[in-house]
């Protein structure tokens, strides 16, 4: 880790289970998963199709409640909140960069990326003025005008990952953000994930490319629900 900042635990994960499906459609997605992440790190996921990364994110996220074990996020389990609570603190703390991206096509850049932080109560001023600031730091401050269908990939890309930071949000779980760009943006998208880890935030991207993944301060790898391996960066 390179941050100077204080290291607290964002995500904690103790013996997290995961069963989905029922009857014979029943897989055990996550089995007996301890992994804590601090601010500053960035950890990358891999393993084969089927291994458990999404379900992994999603129970991070607090999207998908775990069979067993507990998912604390800020130092708050997740599994003692109501709802609401539990949809207010996805919204303020939990950045989600989905594969397919899920901006909105009728709302510009910046409108996207504040859209959030509206739907949470913060004045449209003042929701617009910390999405002018995400995409800054994405290097698109620019395009905060432009709509989803008048940009390129990677810039959607990033407008997504600037909706992932924008605020205080501090966790940022992307699945595969890489998936649909070339070699140099994707460098470039996980360059500056790397720079937000390193201003005090913290991450966990799914990839299966190894050269991504050296981006990374540990590389957890999954293997049938169960976490196979954690390697630490060479520093
Ligand atoms: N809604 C569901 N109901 C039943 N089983 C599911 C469901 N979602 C996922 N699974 C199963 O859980 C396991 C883990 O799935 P998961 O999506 O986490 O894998 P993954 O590592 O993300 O795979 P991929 O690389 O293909 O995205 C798989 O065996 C999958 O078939
Ligand atoms: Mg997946």
């Amino acid at each position: 880790m390179t941050s100077s900042h204080a290291h607290v635990s964002l995500l904690e994960l103790q013996n997290a289970s995961l069963t989905l499906g029922e009857g014979v459609a029943r897989v055990d997605a996550l089995i007996d998963v301890n992994l804590t992440v601090t601010s500053g790190e960035l950890v990358a996921v891999t393993g084969r199709s089927g291994s458990g990364k999404s379900s992994l994110l999603n129970v991070a996220g607090g999207l998908t409640p775990l069979s067993s074990g507990t998912a604390t996020v800020e130092g708050e389990p997740l599994a003692g909140l109501k709802a609401r609570d539990l949809a207010a603190r996805r919204r303020r703390s939990i950045g989600y960069v989905f594969q397919d991206l899920n901006l909105l096509p009728t709302l510009t850049a910046a409108e996207n990326v504040a859209f959030p932080l509206e739907l949470d109560g913060v004045k449209v001023a003042e929701a617009r003025a910390a999405a002018d600031v995400a995409l800054t730091r994405l290097e698109i401050g620019d395009l905060a005008g432009r709509f989803p269908d008048e940009m390129s990939g990677g810039q959607r890309q990033r407008v997504a990952i600037a909706r992932g930071v924008v605020g205080e949000r501090r966790l940022l779980l992307a699945d595969e953000p890489t998936g649909a760009l070339d070699e140099v943006t994707a460098e470039n998208v996980m360059k500056l994930i790397r720079s937000l880890c390193d201003d005090g935030a913290a991450a966990l991207v799914v990839t299966h490319d190894p050269s991504l993944a050296a981006w990374a301060d540990r590389v957890v790898r999954l293997r049938d629900g169960r976490i196979d391996s954690i390697t630490e960066a060479s520093t």
